[in-house]
């Protein structure tokens, strides 16, 4: 097979090399990178740590609104799924890279395969969640991280081609985490203590745009009874120096980490706060207790386990949850055994049907995916 791969910011670049790796044992991998996120820290320093093959093609897009930066993706994609004739198109999670490679491959008739389909926040104005529902539209296979993901396809009518694979990033977790512990820690590098410190990501547009709620963020981790170690996303950087928020002297605002050393901060935490997707499944494979900085989270599963807890961004919510935070003992495997990706392409293998010859919702008077039944005006 010949899959054209795309990714473009920091969670894909963890998402792809599982499945690179798999995929091409024996199949060819053309990886295209749409330049999102382009920092060293934020890009290449992924590409070094995680041993991925460079870039095929970088289109280099840069940042910009949504529709420039969406439109710019999809004139390069198009352009090069002429040129290099794939068999299929590979996307993961819900940027705007995943929305671009959906379109344009779905526009040129490629069939389309999306890892981590079907989650849902239910809430439309986050950007991520509208780029989720046009791949799995567009998508004409579904692989699935978690099981809520199988059930919301089903609810939208979309199981024809759905499955339930487990999560790539636990399978990268997995494979870099020796490698991670043994390299000199990045703890003495930081004069930071194992299970002393708690560690802080925000970047969500939601959070990070709005003065308001990183002010109040702001403000909880300045409260904080511990040291806190924040790698700041580069649009968190821009928002906190054009809203002159400053931290006190236990927070340690620093660059954004490589993968490696992130894993380590992420294991030697005593807990974790974040509004990442990615690093809420992090903590819970290291068993690190979470607070999400948010009112919602797709990862379900983790907050039902009893190791993440949705504190929002009120202040007292989040120092109230601080202070009570401690690890369960329960602890399932509700996102697999780490064979995601050679179970990605062992389904790859069978074949990727083209959305039109898919199953779509029922018709009125059937009873749809949910049990529902659904009314059709004529
Ligand atoms: C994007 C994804 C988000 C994902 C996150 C992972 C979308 C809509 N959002 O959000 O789902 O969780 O990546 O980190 O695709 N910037 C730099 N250098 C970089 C990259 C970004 O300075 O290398 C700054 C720019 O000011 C840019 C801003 O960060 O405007 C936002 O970058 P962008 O890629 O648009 O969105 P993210 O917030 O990174
Ligand atoms: N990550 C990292 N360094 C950081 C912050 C995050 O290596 O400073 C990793 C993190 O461990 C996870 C991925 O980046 O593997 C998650 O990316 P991010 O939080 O940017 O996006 P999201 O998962 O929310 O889409």
């Amino acid at each position: 097979m010949r899959i054209m791969s795309i990714v473009g910011a920091r969670p894909e670049f963890v998402q792809a090399a599982p499945v690179s790796r798999a995929l091409r044992r024996n199949h060819v991998e053309v990886l295209v990178h749409t330049g999102q996120h382009y920092d060293h820290a934020m890009s290449q320093a992924f590409f070094d740590d995680l041993g991925i093959a460079a870039p095929d093609y970088n289109l280099g897009v840069g940042s910009g609104p949504h529709g420039q930066q969406t439109a710019a993706m999809l004139v390069g994609i198009e352009r090069l799924l002429i040129q290099e004739a794939p068999e299929m198109v590979l996307v993961r999670g819900d940027t705007n890279s995943t929305l671009a490679g959906a379109l344009a491959a779905a526009k040129q008739g490629v069939p389309l395969a999306h890892i981590e389909a079907g989650e849902r926040c239910h809430d439309r104005r986050m950007p991520e969640e509208i780029n989720r529902l046009v791949a799995d539209a567009l998508a004409g296979l579904h692989l699935c991280a978690s099981q809520t993901g199988m059930r919301n396809l089903a609810c939208e009518g979309l199981s024809g081609a759905a499955h339930w694979v487990g999560d790539v990033m636990l399978d990268a977790l997995l494979h870099y985490l020796p490698l991670a512990r043994s390299r000199p820690s990045v703890l003495g590098r930081l004069g930071l203590e194992q299970g002393r410190y708690a560690l802080v990501t925000v970047h969500r547009a939601g959070n990070v745009d709005d003065p308001a709620r990183l002010g109040a963020i702001v403000d909880a981790l300045n409260r904080a009874p511990e040291t806190v170690l924040f790698p700041v996303h580069p649009r968190t950087r821009v928002a906190l120096d054009r809203a002159a928020l400053r931290f006190a002297d236990h927070v340690r605002a620093v660059e954004p980490v490589a993968y490696l050393d992130m894993l380590t901060l992420e294991e030697g935490a005593r807990l974790i706060a974040t509004d990442s997707g990615g690093v809420q499944r992090e903590a819970y494979y290291l068993k690190v207790p979470c607070l999400t900085l948010r009112d919602e989270t797709e990862w379900e599963e983790t907050v039902a386990a009893g190791w993440n807890t949705l504190v929002g961004v009120d202040p007292e919510r989040i120092l109230e949850a601080w202070a009570g935070c401690s690890p369960p003992t329960h602890h399932p495997d509700i996102y697999g055994d780490g064979t995601a990706s050679e179970r990605i392409v062992r389904i790859l293998e069978g074949g990727v049907q083209t959305p039109d010859a898919l199953e779509r919702p029922t018709l009125a008077g059937e009873q749809g995916a949910c049990g529902l039944e659904i009314e059709v005006a004529r």
